[in-house]
């Protein structure tokens, strides 16, 4: 059997009203008792938000630029995805949490799980968090085809459907509107650095010294250069322990689409019709009324 026939595409539940993988909810007790320690980070993103790039970001800080240490494991086992869990194959296994456990500190985490979901330690030991949001449009461009090439996600459906199923929070993670939203409440009363995927496009020198400057770390002019280098999509897309290439062999099909897609802001203008573009401005308006959060669909 290949792999690709042993791992189906993953069936979601609600949680608290927000669609996790089955997964993910058979061990959310765990998940949700979740012991933080005062050192760690996290770096949150609603899916698709520029996550990896995020991660390779703060991994080649905390390494000081030593790009052979940021090589030392693929994204995917550097940084414990909190609340992911794959049980079978064994050759698929994982556990975010298991992973972070057996972590020594300081640890760096992901997750994609909205505010009111994350393991309430966070809060209490006080832990900085990264939030990264990106563009709606852009978002559910990438989470599109995200779907369509890894085998693991929800069948996807047209991408008439996906846009619908977008828009009213029946994709993995729920909402992408209550996502963003939540977090831009939560960084008022919590050590939350929120960025912009579209920011970090235009100037990505002058968000990666947001990130130096939340962490508390001062790095050289070259480091920092060398940093930018290597955490370009050009760079990264090559780097097999950042684009996806060892980790989910059979289930992602990156001759489809690369996990290293496109990496551009206003690629969404490549998928939208005119109307279905007048559809979602509209129901955008009403969703995001109720927000100071403002977003920039090209640059
Ligand atoms: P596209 O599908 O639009 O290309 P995540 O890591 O949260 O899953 O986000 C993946 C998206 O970030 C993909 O978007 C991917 O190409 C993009 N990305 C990854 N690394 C990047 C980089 N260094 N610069 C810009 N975009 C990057």
């Amino acid at each position: 059997l290949s792999l690709e026939q042993t791992l189906d595409r993953a069936e979601l539940r609600e949680l608290k009203g927000i669609p996790l993988t089955t997964a993910t909810y058979s061990i959310w007790d765990q998940v949700w008792k979740f012991k933080a320690r005062p050192d760690d980070l996290l770096i949150s993103t609603y899916a698709k938000a520029g996550t990896t790039w995020t991660q390779e970001i703060v991994d080649m800080i905390q390494q000081n630029g030593d790009v052979e240490k940021c090589r030392r494991a693929t994204t995917y086992r550097r940084h414990p995805f909190l609340e992911w869990y794959i049980p079978e194959p064994s050759s698929l296994r994982y556990s975010g949490l298991e992973l972070a456990e057996a972590m020594p500190s300081p640890r760096t985490m992901k997750t994609h799980l909205p505010v009111q979901l994350v393991p309430p330690s966070f809060w209490e030991q006080n832990c900085k968090i990264i939030y990264v949001a990106r563009n709606p449009k852009d978002s559910l461009v990438s989470y599109y085809h995200f779907h369509r090439m890894n085998k693991a996600m929800p069948e996807p459906g047209t991408w008439e459907e996906f846009m619908e199923k977008f828009m009213t929070g029946k994709v993995l993670w729920g909402s992408w509107y209550d996502h963003v939203k939540g977090w831009w409440k939560a960084k008022d009363k919590h050590r939350i650095l929120y960025l912009f995927y579209e920011d970090m496009k235009e100037n990505p020198k002058q968000e990666i010294q947001k990130i130096l400057k939340f962490l508390e770390k001062d790095l050289t002019e070259d480091v920092l250069n060398k940093i930018l280098h290597n955490t370009s999509f050009e760079v990264m897309k090559e780097n097999p322990m950042a684009n996806y290439t060892k980790d989910f062999p059979g289930v992602m099909d990156h001759s489809l689409f690369p996990f290293m897609r496109k990496g551009v802001v206003s690629d969404w203008k490549n998928y939208f019709t005119v109307a279905q573009n007048k559809k979602f401005d509209e129901d955008y308006k009403k969703k995001m009324a109720d927000t100071s959060l403002v977003f920039r669909t090209e640059l």
